[in-house]
C-alpha cells in the first residue's frame, strides 16, 4: 500500500474525487463573481432569501438557490433556515476577498482565471505534448508579452490579476529581507506598481521606480494610479534596452516567464548595471527541492508551460542562475504564502 494513503482512501478515493471535481469548484466561484453575488451580500444589511438574490441579479430562482447552497457548503456564505425558509448572508471571507469592492479583493484575479486561464487549461495536454494551440502557448520569449497582451482588454485583465496577488502576498515578500540599506530600488517589469507600493509603504526613504513597457505604463497611469503615489514610472525594455543603475533590482514574477539561458543573460545584464554592494531580489513561488510540493507552485509551473513556456524552480536553481550571473551571498526566504523571496548581492 502506498505509505501516504490510508486504507479508507484506498477503499473510497475521497481526495481523488475531490480533485476530479476541482473544475466545478472553480466554476462555482467564477460564476458567483460574474453574477455579482458577493457584492450583493456586501451591500445588504440583512440576510437574503434565494428569491430576493435571484430578483436582484436577474437570475432564475432555482439556479440561484443551488449556487447559494454550494457556496454555503464551501463556508463562503452563511445560511440559516428559519421556519422552513433559507436566508443567506456574506462572511468575512466573501466580503473581504470575493466582492469587487472588498478591501482585499481578489475579484480581478478571479476574472482573469475564469476568462483567460480556464480556457487555456483546456489545452494542457497539448502543451505537454509541445503542440502549439490557438492561444500560441509554448511561444518564444520575445513574443511572450505580445501574446499575453493580445488586446487592450486582455492587458488590463492581466494587470488587474497581477495587482490582486500583491494585495495578499505583497507585505510578506517585501519584508522577507530588510531592504532598508537600499536607497534606489527599481522594480523590473513592475507592471501597475502594486508591489512597488508595498515597497514604498515599508521603506518610505527609498526611491522606488517601476520599469516596464510604454503600453503597460500608459495603462498603469490611466487605470491603477493612486492619489498618494510616490513611486516613479520609467518606460524601458530590460532585454533590448539599458537597465538604469540602482542599489536594488526587484524582479517579481519575471524569471519564471523565461527559459534558463535567457534568465542568465538578463541576470548578467542586471549585474552589470547594479551598484557595488547593491543587490537583486527575485520574487517567485518556490518549489520544494524534493519535488513534493507545494502543490500550488507545481500547478503554477504547469501554468507557465501552458501560458509562456517558462517554469517555476526550487531555490537551488535560482541560486545557480544568480551565482552564474555573478551575485554572491544568495539567501532564500519562504514566506509561507504563495510567493517567496531570494536576495543576492553584487
Ligand atoms: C508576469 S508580469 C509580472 C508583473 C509584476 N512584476 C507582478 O508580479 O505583478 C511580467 C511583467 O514584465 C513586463 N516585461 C516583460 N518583458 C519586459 C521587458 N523586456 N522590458 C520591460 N518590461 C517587461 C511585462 O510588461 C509585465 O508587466
Amino acid at each position: 500500500m502506498a505509505e501516504h494513503l490510508s486504507q479508507s482512501e484506498l477503499d473510497y478515493p475521497f481526495k481523488l474525487l475531490e480533485y476530479i471535481n476541482g473544475f466545478r469548484v472553480s466554476q462555482v466561484i467564477f460564476s458567483a463573481c460574474d453574477l455579482g453575488v458577493f457584492d450583493l451580500f456586501l451591500r445588504s444589511p440583512t440576510p437574503l432569501s434565494a428569491e430576493a438574490v435571484a430578483r436582484e441579479l436577474g437570475a432564475s430562482e432555482g439556479g440561484t438557490e443551488r449556487l447559494l447552497d454550494v457556496l454555503a457548503g464551501f463556508h463562503i456564505l452563511e445560511v440559516e433556515v428559519v421556519e422552513g425558509k433559507a436566508l443567506y448572508s456574506g462572511t468575512d471571507v466573501s466580503n473581504l476577498y470575493l466582492s469587487k469592492a472588498g478591501a482585499k479583493s481578489l475579484y480581478d484575479m478571479i476574472v482573469y482565471f475564469s476568462q483567460t486561464i480556464y480556457p487555456l487549461w483546456g489545452s494542457l495536454a497539448d502543451a505537454i505534448r509541445e503542440r502549439k494551440n490557438e492561444h500560441e502557448t509554448n511561444i518564444e520569449s520575445e513574443d511572450l508579452f505580445k501574446a499575453a497582451y493580445r488586446s487592450d482588454e486582455e492587458m488590463l485583465k492581466f494587470m488587474g490579476f497581477m495587482n490582486s496577488t500583491w494585495v495578499i502576498d505583497g507585505h510578506d515578500v517585501v519584508t522577507a529581507f530588510d531592504l532598508s540599506p537600499f536607497n534606489t530600488i527599481i522594480i523590473l517589469g513592475g507592471c501597475s506598481g502594486a508591489l512597488a507600493r508595498e515597497v514604498t509603504r515599508e521603506y518610505p526613504a527609498a526611491t522606488v521606480t517601476v520599469l516596464d513597457s510604454s503600453a503597460v505604463l500608459q495603462a498603469a497611469r490611466e487605470h491603477f494610479l493612486q492619489a498618494d503615489d510616490t513611486i516613479q514610472f520609467q518606460e524601458g525594455d530590460f532585454c533590448a534596452g539599458e537597465i538604469p543603475p540602482a542599489d536594488l533590482y526587484v524582479l517579481p514574477r519575471i524569471i519564471h516567464d523565461w527559459k534558463e539561458d535567457m534568465v542568465v543573460q538578463l541576470l548578467q545584464k542586471i549585474h552589470g548595471s547594479c551598484k557595488p554592494g547593491g543587490g537583486i531580489l527575485i520574487v517567485e513561488a518556490l518549489l520544494f527541492e524534493n519535488k513534493r510540493g507545494p502543490v500550488t507552485t507545481q500547478i503554477f509551473s504547469l501554468n507557465m508551460l501552458v501560458q509562456t513556456g517558462g517554469q517555476e524552480h526550487p531555490p537551488s536553481h535560482y541560486c545557480r542562475m544568480m551565482a552564474t550571473a555573478g551575485f554572491h551571498g544568495v539567501q532564500v526566504r519562504r514566506t509561507g504564502k504563495c510567493y517567496d523571496a531570494i536576495l543576492g548581492i553584487k
